[in-house]
């Protein structure tokens, strides 16, 4: 019993300090906030505070003149890395006076004499002179165009197709005003005459085209330069301005050759309409001494955008002897000074790049309109001709292998190696 009644005090304890334990157990967490009641109603309006007093006058501005032309050695003198490349560029030397009987001290090329029957102290300009040729202005503001027969145009040497080095006719026999100025000057008006000398139509701030052509009259940027931002325009068409000749949709052509400053109708024909030329060009350097000094040419090369292309080069033969894709997908179908239509070459690159496998000639029936791609006369038989570095080869050769240039070689198949001549 007394057991029992031991056992029984021990469960009834154990079943106090159980529930004990129970009440005692840990509150479980707050539980989540309930959602927000209805907004109340919109309170009476207060009364509008009084009027502050006015401000003290702020100071006077500061009134800046209209932006002037101050030349680009003004520049120089905060952006010296960029006038020191730019001063090696084709741009500025379009259009050089002739001071004090001195010709123009160009950066790579030499215009050795004035045309026959001139001296130095004749000329008061030289057109260009910088790459391709040398036009000549006399004291009047003519173009020196000479008598009938008349040699007054210098072309320069140019050893990469070995020709020029001569004098050819420019509008013998003809007065020619120098209408040029919109693309070879900065600053253009198309009143007046420059120098007060009837043959210069138009007058300019800056002979050539120097810094603020393209970036706007600086002299209050100059000042001020963080008040004041240039002119930025990388578009195209800010190039197309002057690399054209006529409609955008057309790429005109004579004698044989696209005629020059046509880069802009020439991109407008293919794809690569899209790219600003700056995407590729360094608008300082340019192309020219960057082919002096022997560095790459672009900023941006074909390979960076063209991968598969690069990687499959189409022809072993081509590779061992290093073709660039320049040499087919830009040939010299151009012509400024010089070119022969025999060896499929002008002396400027053109920029319509797309090659048709199937296309032989280049050319409109009457010879006045460039085909928008190009053709395998001047894609391959710039090197594919009598005097070049490939050997001569039929329309039907060019163009079996021109068809599907890049595409992928598959590995030869292993039967096709065993098969020997007779069969077996
Ligand atoms: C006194 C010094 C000074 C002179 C002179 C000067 N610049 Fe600048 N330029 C600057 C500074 C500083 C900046 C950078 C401003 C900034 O980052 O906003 C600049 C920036 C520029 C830019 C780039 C603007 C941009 O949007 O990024 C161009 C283009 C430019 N200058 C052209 C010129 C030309 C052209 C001339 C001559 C007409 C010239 N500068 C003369 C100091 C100068
Ligand atoms: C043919 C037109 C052209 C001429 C001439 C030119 N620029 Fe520019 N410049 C541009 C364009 C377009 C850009 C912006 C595009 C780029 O560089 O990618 C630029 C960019 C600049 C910049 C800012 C970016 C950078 O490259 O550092 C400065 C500064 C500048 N130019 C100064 C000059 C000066 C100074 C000169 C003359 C010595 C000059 N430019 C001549 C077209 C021109
Ligand atoms: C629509 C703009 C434009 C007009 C107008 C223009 N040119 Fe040009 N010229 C260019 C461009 C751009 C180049 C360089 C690119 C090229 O040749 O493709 C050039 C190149 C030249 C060159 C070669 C420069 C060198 O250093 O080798 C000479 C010379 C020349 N032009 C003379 C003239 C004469 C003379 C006139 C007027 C009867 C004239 N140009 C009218 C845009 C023009
Ligand atoms: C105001 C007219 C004009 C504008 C704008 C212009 N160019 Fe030119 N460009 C010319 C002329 C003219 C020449 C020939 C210069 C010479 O040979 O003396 C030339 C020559 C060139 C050359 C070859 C010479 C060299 O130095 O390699 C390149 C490349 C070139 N321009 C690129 C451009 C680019 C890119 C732009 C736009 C950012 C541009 N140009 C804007 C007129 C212009
Ligand atoms: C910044 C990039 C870029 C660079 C650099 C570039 N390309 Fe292209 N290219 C393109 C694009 C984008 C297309 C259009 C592709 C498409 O629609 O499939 C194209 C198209 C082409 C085509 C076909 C053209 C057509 O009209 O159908 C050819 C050929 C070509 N590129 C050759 C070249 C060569 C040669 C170079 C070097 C001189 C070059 N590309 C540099 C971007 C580039
Ligand atoms: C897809 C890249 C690309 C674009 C976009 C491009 N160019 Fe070029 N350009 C080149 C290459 C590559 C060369 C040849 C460089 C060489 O000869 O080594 C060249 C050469 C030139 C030359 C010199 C030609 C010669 O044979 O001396 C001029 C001028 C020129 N480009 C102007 C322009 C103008 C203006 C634009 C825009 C309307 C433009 N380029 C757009 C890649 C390009
Ligand atoms: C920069 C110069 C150059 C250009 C551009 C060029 N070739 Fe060639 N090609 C050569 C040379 C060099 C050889 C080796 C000598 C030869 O067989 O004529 C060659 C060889 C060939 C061969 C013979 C290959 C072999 O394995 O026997 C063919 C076919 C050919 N080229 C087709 C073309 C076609 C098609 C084009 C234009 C789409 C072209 N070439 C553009 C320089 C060039
Ligand atoms: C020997 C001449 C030659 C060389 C060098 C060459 N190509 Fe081509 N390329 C062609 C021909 C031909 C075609 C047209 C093929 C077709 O339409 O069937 C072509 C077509 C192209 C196309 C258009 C798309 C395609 O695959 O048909 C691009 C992009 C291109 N090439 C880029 C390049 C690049 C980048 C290089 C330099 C790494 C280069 N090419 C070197 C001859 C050449």
């Amino acid at each position: 019993m007394r057991h029992v009644s031991r056992t029984l005090i021990i469960l009834f304890l154990a079943v106090i300090a159980l529930s004990v334990a129970a009440c005692t157990a840990q509150e479980g967490p707050v539980g989540p906030e309930g959602s927000a009641g209805p907004q109340g109603p919109p309170g009476a309006q207060g009364t509008q505070g009084e009027r502050g007093p006015a401000g003290a006058p702020g100071a006077d501005g500061l009134s800046f003149m209209p932006a002037e032309f101050i030349g680009s050695e003004a520049c120089a003198e905060c952006h010296q890395d960029i006038y020191d490349v730019f001063a090696r560029s084709g741009h500025p030397w379009k259009l050089n006076k002739v001071v004090d009987g001195n010709p123009p001290d160009y950066p790579f090329s030499n215009v050795p004499r004035p045309p026959d029957g001139y001296t130095w102290d004749d000329i008061a300009y030289v057109i260009g002179g910088y790459n391709w040729k040398a036009r000549f202005i006399d004291h009047e503001g003519f173009i020196i165009t000479g008598d009938e027969d008349g040699t007054t145009q210098y072309n320069l040497r140019n050893d990469e197709i070995d020709l020029g080095n001569d004098w050819v006719a420019y509008h013998a026999g003809e007065e020619k005003p120098y209408d040029c100025g919109s693309c070879h000057t900065t600053g253009y008006v198309a009143e007046g005459n420059q120098d007060g000398l009837p043959g210069l139509v138009g007058t300019w701030a800056l002979d050539g085209i120097q810094c603020e052509e393209c970036h706007g009259p600086g002299s209050n940027h100059a000042s001020y330069p963080l008040s004041f931002q240039p002119v930025m325009d990388r578009d195209s068409e800010a190039c197309g301005d002057c690399h054209v000749r006529g409609g955008s949709e057309e790429v005109n052509a004579s004698d044989g050759f696209i005629q020059h400053h046509e880069q802009y109708e020439e991109l407008f024909q293919s794809k690569h309409i899209t790219i600003d030329c700056v995407v590729c060009h360094d608008p300082h350097t340019g192309v020219v001494q960057l082919r002096q000094d022997g560095v790459q040419t672009t900023r941006t090369q074909c390979e960076n955008c063209h991968f598969d292309q690069a990687s499959n080069a189409g022809n072993e033969t081509h590779e061992s002897v290093a073709i660039d894709c320049i040499d087919c997908h830009m040939p010299r179908v151009t012509k400024s000074a010089v070119g022969d239509v025999e060896r499929f070459t002008g002396d400027l690159r053109t920029h319509l790049m797309a090659i048709d496998p199937q296309q032989i000639g280049q050319f409109s029936e009457d010879g006045t309109v460039a085909l928008s791609q190009l053709s395998l006369d001047f894609a391959c038989r710039g090197c594919h001709n009598p005097d070049g570095r490939g050997r001569i080869k039929t329309d039907e050769e060019l163009i079996t292998a021109a068809a599907g240039y890049h595409d992928p070689v598959m590995s030869p198949v292993v039967e096709d190696q065993e098969v020997s001549e007779d069969g077996s």
